[in-house]
C-alpha cells in the first residue's frame, strides 16, 4: 500500500485524488488546501485540512499548486526526509526544499475540473534525484494506470515546451476558428470531425507528412484571398507567421 498526501485543490490535485481514491493499492491520508472551500466537499471521503502544521505521515507528498507557490510551500513543509514531488511540466527538481527527498510527478496531459480523463490516457514524467524513489513514483503510476517515463530536467522542459505548442497554442487556433466561423453564422461543429482527423493522423504519420493545406501546396492565390479577407484583424499576423513556417518547413519560398 502507497500512502499519499495531496496537496493542492486545483484541476491536478482534483483529478488525481478522484484516482488515487479509486486505486487499491492506494491511500489518501490527506487533502491538504490553503483554502478549505474547495476540499470540503470531500470530507466524506478524505481527511481535509488548511493547517500544514496538522499534516499526517506518508509515504509521498505531491504538491500540486500553482508553479510560482511550489518553492515556498515545499520550504514550509514541517518535516525532514520525505518524498515531496510536484507535478509541474516547468518548475525545477531543485527549486524544492532539500530537507525531503526531491521529485517530479508530471502528468502530461491537459486537465480541467470538469473534463473526465482517464489515467490510462495520462503519460506521467518522473524524475527524481535518486533510484528508489524514482521506484516508488513508477509504482504509483502504475496503480493508477498510468505509463510512467523516467525524464531528465531538460527533456521535462522540453516535453513542456512542446506541450504549450500541441495543445494551448492549437486550442488558441480551435478559437480563432470558431470566431472565424460565428462571424459568418456558421455552426463550427463542421470543423469537428477535421480537428478529430487531423490529431488522428499523426498516430500514424509524422507530422511532416501529414501536412496539407494552401501553404504546403503554395496555392498564392488561395492565401491572397485569405489574407485579404483577415485584412485589420490581429489572426492576420498570426496567418501569415504559421504560413511562412510551413513553407520553410516544406521548401517553399517565404510569403
Ligand atoms: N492543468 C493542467 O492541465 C496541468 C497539466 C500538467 C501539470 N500541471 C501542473 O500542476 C500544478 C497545478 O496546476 P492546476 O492546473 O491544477 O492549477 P489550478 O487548477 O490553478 O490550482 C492551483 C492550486 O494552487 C493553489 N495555490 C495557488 N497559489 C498558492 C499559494 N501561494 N500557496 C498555496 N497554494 C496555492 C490553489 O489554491 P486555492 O484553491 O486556495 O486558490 C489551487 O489549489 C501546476 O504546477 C501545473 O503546472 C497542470
Amino acid at each position: 500500500m502507497i500512502s499519499v498526501v495531496i496537496l493542492g485543490a486545483g484541476n491536478v490535485a482534483t483529478h488525481l485524488f478522484k484516482a488515487f481514491y479509486k486505486a487499491e493499492n492506494i491511500v489518501v491520508n490527506q487533502w491538504f488546501n490553503r483554502t478549505l472551500k474547495s476540499i470540503d466537499f470531500y470530507k466524506n471521503m478524505v481527511d481535509v485540512t488548511d493547517s500544514l502544521s496538522s499534516l499526517k505521515p506518508a509515504d509521498i507528498y505531491i504538491i500540486a499548486v500553482s508553479d510560482d507557490a511550489i518553492m515556498k510551500l515545499s520550504e514550509q513543509l514541517p518535516f525532514e526526509n520525505k518524498l515531496v514531488v510536484h507535478t509541474s511540466g516547468s518548475v525545477g527538481l531543485y527549486d524544492l526544499d532539500k530537507k525531503n527527498h526531491r521529485g517530479v510527478f508530471y502528468p502530461l496531459q491537459t486537465f480541467s475540473k470538469d473534463a473526465t480523463i482517464g489515467f490510462e490516457n495520462v503519460p506521467i514524467c518522473i524524475e527524481t534525484a535518486n533510484k528508489n524513489d524514482f521506484k516508488t513514483l513508477k509504482l504509483l503510476a502504475e496503480s493508477i494506470n498510468s505509463k510512467s517515463y523516467r525524464v531528465n530536467s531538460e527533456q521535462r522542459s522540453a516535453l513542456h515546451l512542446a506541450a504549450v505548442f500541441v495543445n494551448n497554442f492549437t486550442n488558441q487556433l480551435y478559437r480563432i476558428g470558431h470566431e472565424i466561423t460565428e462571424s459568418t453564422s456558421t455552426e463550427f461543429d463542421i470543423l469537428k470531425p477535421l480537428i478529430l482527423e487531423t490529431a488522428n493522423k499523426i498516430q500514424n504519420l509524422s507530422p511532416f507528412m501529414a501536412q496539407t493545406g494552401p501553404a504546403k501546396r503554395n496555392d498564392k492565390k488561395t492565401i491572397k484571398k485569405h489574407l485579404k479577407k483577415l485584412e485589420g484583424s490581429p489572426h492576420k499576423a498570426i496567418y501569415e507567421m504559421l504560413t511562412n513556417s510551413i513553407q520553410k518547413t516544406h521548401g517553399r519560398k517565404k510569403l
